[in-house]
C-alpha cells in the first residue's frame, strides 16, 4: 500500500511562480497524471527586454494567478463556487492578512469572494514552490499558497522547483526511480549535474561557475537579434542548418570552454563572449549576419553547448564508480531534441537508462511541481514535510531565491 492511501491523499493543487510562468495544475497523486492545468506565460512582457525582471514577473503573477487558478479549477469535472456568506468574510480577512504583500492578488481574490466566483474543488493539500528563482515572483506563490491552506482546510507542501524538473520525467509513470541515478539540470537559471542516491539525498557535482546554458542561448540570440526567449530561436536555425547537410562555408569555430578541465564544471559565459567578439568582427568586415552565415554560427554555438554538456557526463559516467540506473535531463533547454539526443547516445555507450518529460512538461510550468509532490507523498513517508496553517513553520515559510537541494 503507498503512503497516498494510507494518509488518503488523493487529489493535491500545486503552484508554480518562479520566473516568468504563472501555472497551476491539480494532481492525481496514485497516478502521477495531471488532472487539470493552466499556465500563463509572460513572454511578450518579458520580450521587449530580452530578460526577465523581478518586480514586472511579480506584478504579472499577482494579476494572473486568479484567473490561472479558476481556469485549473473550473477544467474539473466537479467543483462549487464558494457562496456562504460568513464563510467569504472569514476568507476576506484571511486575504487581507496573507496577502499583505500581495495588493493586486488581494484586491482580485476580495473581489472575486465577494462576487461569489471564487471556485473550489476537492483538493487533499498545496503544493507550492519556494524556490530557487526570483524572490518577488515565489512570493506571489507562496501567499497563495498560504490563502488557499484556509480556503481549503489543508497543509502546504513546499517543493523545490528543481526537484520539479526533475520528476516531471516520472509523468503517469508511477515507479520508484532507481538510486542512483544522475540529474542534469539544464535551464536559464541553472546547468548542473547532481548526484541522487535515494530520493532524498541529491548532491551537486557540477555546476557552471558563470552563465547557465539557457541564458547563455538567451544572450546569444539578443547578439544575432533574434526573439527571446533564444533558445528555441537558435535552435530551429541550427537544425534545419544541420537538416540540409551542415555544410560550412564560412568556417566559424567556436570554443568550448572547460570541457577538458579536470572536474565537471562548466562555463558558458566565455562562449558567449566568443559569440559576441565573432559578430563585432563579422560587422566591421561589413558582413550582414543573416541566412547562411547566421546559421553556421547557431549551428556551432548549438554544437559546442551539445560537446560541452556530453563531454561531462561521459566523465561523470565514466570517473564515478557507481552503477547508474538512470539519466535524468530536466530544465527547459531539454526542449532541445538535439541536445538530448547527444545526452542519450552517452547513456547507450555506458548502458544507463535516459530519461526525460514530454515537451509539454520540458520548460517551466504547474504540473511539474505537481509531480514532484506526488512523487514524494508516493515514496516517502512524506508526513513531517507537511505545513499546517496557524503553526510557526506556516509563518516560517518562505521565498528562498538561492535555494539548494
Ligand atoms: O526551465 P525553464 O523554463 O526556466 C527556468 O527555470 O530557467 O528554462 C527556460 C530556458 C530559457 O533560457 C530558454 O531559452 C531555454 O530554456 N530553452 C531552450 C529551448 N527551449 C527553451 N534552450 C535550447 N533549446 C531549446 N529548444
Ligand atoms: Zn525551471
Amino acid at each position: 500500500m503507498s503512503y497516498c492511501d494510507i494518509y488518503n491523499m488523493n487529489k493535491i493543487l500545486s503552484i508554480e511562480t518562479s520566473c516568468d510562468e504563472t501555472g497551476i495544475a491539480i494532481i492525481d497523486v496514485l497516478n502521477m497524471h495531471i488532472v487539470s492545468e493552466s499556465l500563463n506565460s509572460q513572454i511578450d512582457v518579458h520580450k521587449e527586454y530580452g530578460g526577465v525582471f523581478p518586480m514586472m514577473a511579480k506584478r504579472e503573477h499577482g494579476i494572473n494567478l486568479l484567473p490561472v487558478y479558476t481556469e485549473a479549477i473550473t477544467g474539473l469535472e466537479s467543483f462549487t463556487y464558494i457562496t456562504d456568506d460568513s464563510r467569504i468574510e472569514t476568507l476576506i480577512e484571511k486575504a487581507k492578512k496573507h496577502l499583505i504583500r500581495e495588493n493586486d492578488l488581494c484586491d482580485i481574490i476580495v473581489t472575486a469572494l465577494k462576487n461569489k466566483s471564487f471556485p473550489v474543488a476537492d483538493i487533499d493539500a498545496i503544493c507550492v514552490t519556494y524556490g530557487p528563482g526570483l524572490e518577488p515572483a515565489l512570493w506571489v506563490g507562496i501567499s497563495f499558497a498560504k490563502f488557499l491552506s484556509f480556503v481549503y482546510d489543508k497543509p502546504i507542501l513546499p517543493i523545490n522547483h528543481m526537484k520539479g524538473h526533475i520528476y516531471s520525467t516520472c509523468y503517469e509513470v508511477s515507479k520508484k526511480v532507481e538510486s542512483p541515478s544522475l540529474a542534469v539540470l539544464l535551464s536559464g537559471g541553472h546547468t548542473e549535474y547532481v548526484l541522487m542516491t535515494s530520493d532524498t539525498d541529491f548532491k551537486k557535482i557540477g555546476v557552471t561557475r558563470d552563465d547557465a546554458v539557457g541564458e547563455a542561448y538567451d544572450k546569444v540570440a539578443r547578439i544575432l537579434d533574434l526573439s527571446y526567449p533564444g533558445g528555441p530561436a537558435i535552435s530551429k536555425i541550427a537544425n534545419d542548418f544541420r537538416t540540409h547537410g551542415a555544410n560550412k562555408s564560412y568556417n566559424i569555430t567556436l570554443p568550448r570552454p572547460m570541457i577538458h578541465s579536470n572536474d565537471y564544471d562548466m562555463s558558458f559565459s566565455g562562449l558567449k563572449t566568443a559569440v559576441l567578439y565573432l559578430v563585432r568582427d563579422l560587422k566591421k568586415e561589413n558582413m550582414i549576419i543573416e541566412n547562411d552565415l547566421l546559421a553556421e554560427i547557431c549551428f556551432e554555438f548549438e554544437e559546442a553547448v551539445t560537446e560541452t554538456i556530453c563531454k561531462k557526463i561521459d566523465k561523470i559516467m565514466s570517473e564515478i564508480g557507481l552503477d547508474f540506473k538512470n539519466v535524468i535531463a530536466a530544465g527547459g533547454v531539454v526542449a532541445n531534441e538535439y541536445i538530448c539526443a547527444g545526452i542519450k547516445k552517452v547513456c547507450e555507450k555506458h548502458g544507463v537508462n535516459f530519461m526525460k518529460p514530454i515537451k509539454s512538461l520540458a520548460t517551466d510550468n504547474a504540473g511539474m511541481i505537481g509531480l514532484a509532490g506526488a512523487y514524494m507523498i508516493n515514496n516517502t513517508d512524506y508526513k513531517g514535510f507537511l505545513i499546517y496553517a496557524d503553526t510557526k513553520e506556516f509563518e516560517d515559510l518562505k521565498a528562498i531565491g538561492n535555494l539548494s537541494f
